[in-house]
């Protein structure tokens, strides 16, 4: 029977230190936003699915949440650079206080482009805050206000990151044995 779990080369962020820096990061986060209770949690699907859950619950202030759908990577490792919103939000922005919740900024396009759509939808405030980050993949500069992990360029999986649909819910961050990708790399 197949085990995902073999599939590892090595694990990057394990359990523990993932749920401290969440917890981390929601301490930040609610002590930044204490002047208002209106705070809207936009979970960027499918990636940031965990990392939400986990963020949301480690709150203790209360919260909105909402959820968009962008266009993914299919099955290869690096952005085609074309972004598409393929489920938007329930409700409007304008006057909310919003945080975009993402799992991974790599190239930056996704969220530039995101930032760039929801802000025209007047919110009365944008920040954004991503688990992962690989700086040195950046091709378009982001404000990233929150950052959970900046990590090398490795491409990883698990905790809602997936490779081809898959890994998602590995309960770590794990960079995969290379001969189950090579064959799709397009990396420079
Ligand atoms: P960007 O537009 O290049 O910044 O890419 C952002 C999106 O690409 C993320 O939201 C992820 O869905 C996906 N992505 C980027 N790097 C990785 C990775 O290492 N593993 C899994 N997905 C990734
Ligand atoms: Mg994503």
């Amino acid at each position: 029977m197949r085990n995902l779990h073999d599939d590892i080369a090595s694990v990057l962020i394990d359990q523990p230190a993932l749920q401290n820096r969440i917890q981390a990061l929601a301490a930040e986060i609610e002590a930044d936003y204490a002047d208002t209770d209106d705070l809207l949690l936009i979970c960027v699907l499918k990636g940031a699915y965990i990392f939400l859950g986990d963020l949301s619950r480690a709150m203790t202030r209360p919260h909105h949440l909402d959820f968009m759908g962008t266009s993914s990577y299919g099955r290869g490792t690096t952005s085609s650079g074309a972004v598409q919103i393929i489920m938007d939000l329930k409700a409007p922005l304008d006057g909310r206080h919003v945080l975009i919740v993402e799992d991974i900024i790599d190239s930056g396009r996704t969220l530039a482009y995101l930032r760039r759509n929801l802000l025209a939808r007047a919110p009365a405030s944008l920040r954004i805050c991503t688990l992962l980050n690989k700086p040195s993949r950046r091709e378009v500069p982001v404000d990233v206000d929150y950052v959970g992990f900046d990590i090398p360029d490795e491409f990883v999986v698990g905790y809602g990151l997936d490779f081809d649909e898959l890994y998602r819910n590995l309960p770590y961050i794990a960079i995969l044995k290379p001969e189950l990708f090579a064959h799709l790399m397009n990396h420079p």
